[in-house]
């Protein structure tokens, strides 16, 4: 059976070209499940996938796409059945196995989480692997005791991925956000997504060369790294927690010890891709929960095709200028 998924190839120049071609089903990966896609979703790891980098992805040709959601064509796990609507986020899924910008993939059965009841399939995409990523960063914040009368979080790049879906979700948990965005018009979305305040990126950009700040938040959600992620610890009130998600900014981190040894707080690591599953559906459970920001998330998912995805918003992520949630219906 053929199936449309975006390709990308390497030239013999060492660049890489993006197409739209008919694979067939057996070339997928050996797995138990081979899962009918409808939706994916765009997250910077995926544009870097799609660009050739080789920290992400190793062999091409390669069909990205790290998060998928679909319906079960054919089973040979006894947890799963032909019919079932099911998700798969993370783990290799559109690293170096091809992945959720194709009409069909084949995993592991460890790798499917059944679809929350909660959500449609377009909303488990609209979610993603940003928005789990972001709820697993309050999770883990919440496991050091991390809650809203503690004081306001700080979320960077608040108006991608990660970003929009932590304002929304820390802003229904009852927390007070202030989100830093690079975007000088992005007061009316933030303030949507239940920001209370919106900063600059210079303001989480410490130069100052102090080990310690005055204290002004609580926790944070950074998706930044370098200096930002410093000047998050050095301003963090006592015993805050820092959650590092990324490095849109830079991959460094060159600060001192004195937030963690004079104001205890904690830096805490979010690697969304490789989780127990117990941990996995704990987060699911919270986000069709008490975090459940259906409203909000809806009113910034935008829902693209294949072709659209090649031709515009691969670029648009890497520039760091989408706002909201990519959805990829890879049947339009
Ligand atoms: N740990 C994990 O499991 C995990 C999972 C998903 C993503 N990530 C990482 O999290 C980061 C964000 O991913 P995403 O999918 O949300 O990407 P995204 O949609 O592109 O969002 C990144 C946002 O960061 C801001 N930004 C971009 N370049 C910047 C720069 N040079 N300095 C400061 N801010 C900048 C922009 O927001 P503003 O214009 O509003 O400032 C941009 O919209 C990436 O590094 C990604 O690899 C990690």
């Amino acid at each position: 059976m053929k199936f449309k998924a975006l390709w990308i190839t390497e030239t013999a120049e060492g660049k890489f070209e993006r197409s739209i071609i008919e694979r067939s089903i057996d070339d997928l990966p050996a797995g138990e499940v081979l899962i009918r896609v409808k939706y994916s979703s765009l997250n910077y790891k995926d544009a870097l996938s799609a660009t050739g980098n080789k920290g992400i992805t190793k062999k091409f040709p390669h069909t990205p796409g790290i998060d998928a959601a679909g319906v079960v064509e054919l089973s040979r796990s006894e947890h799963f059945g032909t019919g079932d609507e099911v998700i798969v986020t993370g783990y290799d899924l559109g690293m170096n196995t091809s992945g959720g910008y194709g009409q069909f993939i084949r995993v592991p059965a460890s790798w499917v989480v059944k679809k929350p009841e909660a959500f449609t399939l377009k909303e488990c995409m609209t979610i993603g692997t940003a928005g789990f990523t972001a709820a697993t960063a309050l999770h883990k914040m919440e496991l050091l005791g991390q809650n809203p009368e503690q004081g306001p979080i700080v979320v960077t790049g608040s108006t991608g991925g990660v970003g929009s879906l932590a304002v929304a979700i820390l802003s229904t948990a009852g927390y007070e956000v202030i989100a830093v965005s690079g975007k000088q018009n992005a007061w009316e979305y933030l303030q949507h997504l239940g920001a209370s305040r919106m900063e600059n990126r210079e303001w989480v950009n410490d130069q100052s060369g102090k080990a310690l700040l005055k204290p002004q938040w609580s926790g944070a959600i950074d998706t930044v790294g370098g200096n930002t992620l410093v000047t998050l610890l050095k301003g963090c009130k006592l015993e805050g927690a820092v959650a590092c998600t990324g490095l849109v900014g830079s991959p460094k981190l060159e600060g001192t010890v004195y937030p963690f040894i004079l104001n205890g707080v904690s830096l805490i690591g979010v690697g969304s891709a490789e989780m127990p599953m117990s941990t996995k559906l704990k987060i699911w459970d919270k986000l069709s929960g008490q975090w459940n920001c259906r409203e909000k998330m809806n009113a910034i998912a935008k829902e693209v095709s294949l072709e659209e995805l090649k031709n515009t918003y691969i670029d648009t992520i890497l520039k760091g200028n989408v706002m909201g949630r990519i959805v990829v219906n890879v049947e339009a």
